[in-house]
């Protein structure tokens, strides 16, 4: 069953990484309570496993949000690290995720779990059916080129999965969302229509020139840039939108509110009435839908 269309009028509030100011980030009870704060859309990043599994993970490492070193002491890479894609489903599973953020919730309490992008999506389809809501997903597919490097190319698995769970064609209830510009413009190649969001780092300000957004809305419908680079120049909005584009800034934290704002909620006020930006990621859902609600 496809998926249907419904874009608001309203700028979108994303829940980053789940509602990921309140419980370990990536966790399906952090997707699910950014979904019942009222999230329009839940952002899962995904990397794979050695058995060719998406997985809901920011790092392509396991060590910073898991105890896979004290589980597994000896599969680190001569590098030091212990990388998700040397280990099975099964091994991933069987360690505990714990908070990244001393502060948040207690990095030493529960028992949460990795799950799969496709336990993600059956959670939030789920919901959709028994609560009548149409929340989207908006998945960020982490470090493609790396994974291609390494023999686990990313694209067509994830868009044949997708299209697997309904989401398919420019109406999907999905955003793809890639820091890298060749793997989005490989799934158009593929014959995606999926709405796309290429992200922008802090650093990458010549991506915001005119030209360069011209060339982004040859294969995407937004941009994703860190909120420092539209605080440097806010007239990137207006030049995005002149050229088709979304803009959905990241990331907005009450715990690590921008420079010069008294509060967060002055900051969220000032990207949605001010800036104009037409959707954000926030850790916490519930602040900035209460801020768009004003
Ligand atoms: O995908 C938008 C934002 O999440 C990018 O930053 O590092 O949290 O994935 P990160
Ligand atoms: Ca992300």
């Amino acid at each position: 069953m496809a998926q249907s269309a419904r874009r608001s009028e309203d700028p979108l509030v994303i829940a980053h990484r789940g509602a990921s100011g309140y419980l370990p980030e990536h966790t399906l009870p952090a997707y699910a309570f950014g979904y019942a704060l009222g999230a329009d859309y839940i952002e899962p990043d995904l990397v794979l496993t050695r058995d060719g599994v998406f997985i809901c993970l920011h790092d392509i490492h396991l060590e910073a949000t898991t105890d896979v070193e004290q589980r597994f002491p000896d599969r680190r890479r001569s590098d030091g690290r212990w990388y998700a894609l040397d280990f099975d489903l099964a091994e991933i599973q069987s360690l505990n995720v714990h908070e990244r953020l001393p502060g948040r919730y207690p990095q030493d309490r529960g028992r949460y779990q990795v799950p799969t992008f496709e336990e993600m999506i059956e959670l939030v389809q789920g919901l959709n059916r028994s609560t009548g809501r149409d929340v989207g997903i908006y998945p960020e597919l982490k470090a493609p080129t790396w994974h291609r490097t390494e023999g686990k190319p990313m694209e067509e698995a994830f868009l044949a999965l997708l299209e697997r769970h309904g989401y398919e064609g420019p109406d999907a209830m999905v955003f793809v969302q890639v820091f890298e510009k060749e793997p989005l413009r490989r799934m158009r190649e593929l014959g995606s229509e999926l709405p796309q969001v290429y992200l922008i780092g802090g650093m990458q300000r010549a991506d915001l020139e005119e030209g360069s957004l011209r060339d982004i809305a040859t294969f995407a419908q937004g941009i994703g840039p860190s909120k420092i680079l539209i605080e440097a120049d806010p007239t990137v909005v207006e030049r995005a939108h002149a050229a088709g584009l979304e803009v959905h800034p990241y990331t907005f934290r009450a715990d690590d509110v921008g420079e010069g704002y008294p509060d967060f909620e002055a900051e969220l006020e000032r990207f949605f009435d001010q800036l104009g930006v037409d959707g954000l990621f926030t850790d916490f859902p519930d602040r900035a839908i209460a801020v768009r609600e004003r």
